[in-house]
């Protein structure tokens, strides 16, 4: 895997390489703070192989899921299927920065929308920030940085605390509420068994 693929090429082939690439549960940090939520329209930008998007339909969400893999579109669609929320999920392929969902909802999240490819994150977060129903969340969960004991093959990725993620929004003014920013830690088993602790930011607001 090289970083002159395409993204779609380098999420496709990165999905290829495990017949499963996650662990099939929702996000811990996501669940904590969409669970006292009601129901109503989601948004789940880079949904990967689905998880976060088939508990949110099993809760009754009807959910718009996208991710630019075409891999892990049709992985998270199966296991919609399933678990029997197929018709409550619409699974759209985009390359988010180029082209993004139409409407607007109740929920927006993005879980680890990180990439080692090009990555237009911020101007996708503005975009996710404006596809907030008014009363509506927009839920961002990301690294503070790679796994411990990783060596850091691109310096040059950028990993922002939960203000930095704020202020990039450019939100107008008297819009929006801060509910959550927060730098935490989170407790992950890597792939061959080892215990790890990474670094999370949450950041969670509300739109007036
Ligand atoms: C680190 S994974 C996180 C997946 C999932 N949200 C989770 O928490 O398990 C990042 C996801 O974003 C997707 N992605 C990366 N760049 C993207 C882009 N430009 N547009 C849409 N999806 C993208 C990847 O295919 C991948 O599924």
């Amino acid at each position: 895997m090289t970083t002159e693929q395409l993204p779609d090429e380098h999420w496709n082939a990165f999905y290829t390489e495990h017949e499963q690439i996650w662990s099939g549960k929702p996000n811990a940090a996501f669940v904590d703070e969409v669970s006292g939520l009601t129901p109503g329209r989601a948004l789940d930008l880079g949904c990967g192989e689905g998880a976060d998007a088939i508990w949110l339909a099993e809760r009754g969400w009807t959910v718009t899921a996208v991710d630019i893999s075409t891999v892990a579109l049709g992985r998270a669609a199966g296991h919609a299927k399933a678990a029997g929320v197929d018709d409550r999920i619409d699974w759209q392929q985009h390359e988010l920065g180029k082209s993004f969902p139409e409407g607007e909802f109740d929920l927006v999240s993005a879980q680890f929308l990180h990439s080692k490819t090009e990555l237009a994150r911020e101007e996708i977060l503005r975009s996710a920030a404006a596809a907030v129903a008014r009363g509506g969340v927009l839920l961002i969960e990301g690294h503070l940085g790679f796994p411990p004991g990783e060596p850091n093959p691109h310096p040059e990725m950028h990993f922002p605390e939960p203000d930095e993620v704020i202020e990039s929004l450019a939100l107008p003014e008297g819009e929006w509420d801060t509910l959550v920013s927060r730098a935490h830690d989170r407790a992950q088993v890597l792939r061959d068994g080892v215990p790890i602790n990474r670094r999370d930011s949450t950041v969670k607001l509300r739109r007036r």
